[in-house]
């Protein structure tokens, strides 16, 4: 990573940098942790079968952890993806053409300076508006592309997709390229993913871009492998959720007494995440006054992470009026990157 190397324009290259930062909050920050997020896991933990959304993964350990998946030898997902998009980057600069970025769950940021990069090198102008639940971790990663890209201008937003998605003002650019990369869309069922690419298509114009990346069916050993790995950080990013709900809401989970377990559920070509109980027992949450009984080998499920087939998923976004303009995989077909542009109706 390149750092600024001098300390004596520090001064001048920081108020330079915040000149060229935005960070907005689409939530006031106690909202986020406590009463939507709170109602959200006494639905899902008082459902038969128990729930949990999968954004209980992200507090700071958890985002930690998710760095280390991304690295592992199991995790091809980000590997390939990086690898596909490496090799793509400049045909989607030459199809786009000066856009602004807007990135959904933008994390790190890793994967988005491979975009930046051929941006830049069509002398093309840089706007990058990530979006990203953790407030701490957009403004970290925000100022350190800040100062890495020296045109590049960023109005980051913390808050939900939906929020974001909605509040989103048209782009400054002419064009506008709204990224969802990481196959996150894979943790929506269904139901959820037509109502999300519904506001995809509200929060574009007529000839503007979707970029979508997803993780595509393979073989089950393959898929299992992936969240099992060998050195049991899958396993420590699962039982985490545990852990973030005992200090969010005063809670008494014994991280001894769960189990990480997941699968491949092929009927529905989905990887499910679920923590196990070994025993009978009854949990407390104090904060929001709920008691949760556990029977031997009871299970919440902690995600789903959905794998696609390419045709269909291509027909889906057809259908939604986002068609793919371009498609790239790998060599493997492991992974599917689509360029979609909103068409009229
Ligand atoms: C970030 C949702 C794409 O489903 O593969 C990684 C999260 N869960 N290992 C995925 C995850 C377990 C990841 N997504």
């Amino acid at each position: 990573m390149i750092r600024s190397q001098s300390t004596s324009d520090s001064v001048t290259s920081e108020k330079n940098i915040k000149n060229r930062l935005q960070v907005q909050r689409l939530l006031e920050p106690g909202l986020i942790i406590s009463s939507s997020f709170g109602s959200d896991a006494v639905k899902g933990l008082t459902q038969i079968p128990k729930t949990l959304p999968p954004r209980y993964f992200y507090d700071d350990r958890g985002s930690e952890l998710f760095e280390q998946i991304c690295a592992l030898p199991e995790y091809y997902l980000t590997r390939t993806e990086t690898e596909i998009l490496q090799k793509c980057a400049g045909e989607i600069v030459r199809i786009t053409g000066a856009c602004e970025i807007v990135e959904l769950g933008s994390g790190s940021s890793t994967k988005t300076r491979i975009l930046l990069n051929a941006y830049q090198q069509q002398g093309l102008p840089l706007h990058y508006l990530p979006v990203d639940v953790s407030a701490g971790m957009l403004e970290k990663s925000a100022i350190q592309l800040l100062v890495d890209y020296p045109s590049l201008q960023i109005h980051a937003l913390a808050g939900t997709y939906e929020l974001a998605l909605s509040q989103l003002q048209p782009s400054q650019l002419s064009n506008r390229m709204i990224c969802f990369l990481g196959s996150s869309l894979g943790n929506l069922n269904p139901q959820e993913c037509d109502v999300f690419l519904s506001e995809i298509v509200a929060a574009l114009q007529v000839g503007e871009y979707f970029l979508l990346g997803i993780d595509l069916q393979k073989p089950k050993p393959i898929l299992e492998a992936a969240y099992n790995d060998a050195q049991g950080i899958t396993a420590a990013f699962n039982l985490n959720v545990l852990e973030h709900l005992n200090r969010r809401f005063g809670g008494n989970f014994d991280l001894q007494q769960f189990t990480h377990w997941a699968f491949y559920n092929e009927s529905e070509h989905q990887i499910e995440m679920h923590l196990k109980s070994r025993r009978s027992q009854t949990v407390e949450l104090a904060a929001v006054q709920l008691q949760i009984d556990f029977a031997p080998g009871e299970t919440i499920r902690t995600e789903i992470s959905r794998k696609f087939h390419l045709d269909v998923m291509q027909q889906q976004l057809k259908a939604k009026g986002l068609v793919p303009q371009k498609i790239w995989t790998d060599q493997k077909r492991w992974f599917g990157l689509l360029l979609c542009q909103l068409q009229g109706t």
